[in-house]
């Protein structure tokens, strides 16, 4: 079942298998390095039926770190446009690339992970953050910018011109970053949106700007160009985001023409009580697919090519994701379908491992 294909809206991909969305932490002024050239050219052959682009700010304020990849102007497109050409140049057939489109919001302005993932002080040359609320991640970071209804407009017109470029640059599938406690995860959350206007308050108003994100990428695409999202399937918090509101949430996304989401969690709060272990979120998935007809994509913790199999047996979810497994093990795709007992198309250069 992990081999077989799968068509996410008007595109069919070879298996199950999706290289999870991984921040680099390596651009310069948002432009791609050669760091990225060989991470993304070594996944573009590991034959994982999709391969996600990092998570790329639709405009520079929407970076996490000064080192996140953007697709807010030429330079960013062009370097982008040259490394998917190449890892595409390597990637066997059905194997597609997609691109994570973000804006950390409160969250950005942040320290690289190994330099302490902290806020960013002003001789590091921090910037200033906005959110939907003036309330800060933790104590100590920045106090974000209440977003004005022209910053609401502005960031939609963002999402739209990135999702443009994504299209124009190669990118086969588009989504949208609405987990970790990032932009669109901010306004969902009633621990980070407090707002007294339309876009705060109940859910439909908490829905409302990431429903507007959605639909506006949505109505600049073909219709069947696969686009979904990324969501938080729980805050792990009593007062946040449940499993319920997760799933009004991707009802709405559905009813709007959203192909499929990846339900991952947390991240809004500093400390939530993650009872993290194998498969930690894949209950979170389950819940989504029990309730909705989208094709539901799970994370967390997956290693297994086994485990991975029954996930898609018992119809917890649709397809698999996973991050720090291929960065231990590029080839994880290879060595599962021997596990597997299944044939894939391998670069015949590398043929005589098998
Ligand atoms: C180095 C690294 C960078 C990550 N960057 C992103 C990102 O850009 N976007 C995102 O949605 N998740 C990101 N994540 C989270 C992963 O996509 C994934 O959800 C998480 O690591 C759990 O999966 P795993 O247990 O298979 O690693 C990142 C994880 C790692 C390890």
């Amino acid at each position: 079942m992990l081999f077989s294909p799968i068509k996410i809206g008007g595109l069919e991909v070879s298996n199950r298998i999706v290289v999870s969305p991984m921040c680099q932490y390596s651009a310069i002024n948002g432009v791609m390095t050669d760091w990225h050239t060989q991470h993304l050219m070594q996944l573009g052959y590991s034959s994982a039926g999709l391969i996600m682009v990092e998570a790329t700010a639709v405009e520079k304020i929407g970076r996490i770190t000064h080192n996140c990849v953007g697709i807010y102007d030429d330079k960013c497109v062009i370097s982008l446009k040259r490394n998917i050409q190449l890892a595409k140049s390597v990637t066997p057939k059905k194997s597609f690339f997609g691109i994570q489109l973000a804006h950390a919001g409160r969250k950005a302005s942040t320290q690289r992970p190994w330099e302490g993932r902290s806020t960013l002080r002003k001789e590091e040359n921090s910037w200033k953050t906005i959110g939907p609320s003036p309330i800060p991640f933790q104590e100590t970071w920045h106090v974000p910018q209440e977003m004005k209804l022209l910053d609401i407009e502005r960031v939609k017109k963002q999402f739209i011109s990135a999702s443009l470029k994504a299209v124009k640059i190669g990118f086969d599938l588009i989504e949208i970053h609405g987990a970790h406690g990032y932009l669109i995860h901010q306004f969902l959350s009633p621990i980070s949106n407090k707002r007294k206007d339309k876009y705060g308050g109940n859910v439909e108003n908490r829905m409302r700007f990431p429903l507007e994100i959605f639909s506006s990428v949505k109505g600049c695409l073909p219709k069947d160009f696969p686009v979904g999202m990324r969501i938080t399937g729980t805050e792990w918090e009593n007062n946040g985001i449940d499993e319920n509101e997760a799933t009004i949430f991707a009802k709405e996304l559905e009813k709007i023409g959203c192909h499929y989401v990846c339900v991952s969690s947390g991240g809004n709060t500093p400390n939530p009580k993650i009872p993290i272990g194998p498969h930690y979120q894949v209950h979170l998935a389950n819940k989504i697919k029990k309730n909705t007809k989208m094709i539901v994509r799970t994370v967390g913790m997956i290693t297994d090519p086994i485990d991975a199999n029954n996930i898609i047996i018992n119809q917890d979810a649709d397809m698999v994701a996973m991050a720090r497994a291929f960065l231990s093990n590029p080839r994880w795709v290879w060595d599962a379908a021997k596990v597997l007992n299944h044939d894939i198309e391998v670069p015949p250069q590398y043929a005589r491992r098998n």
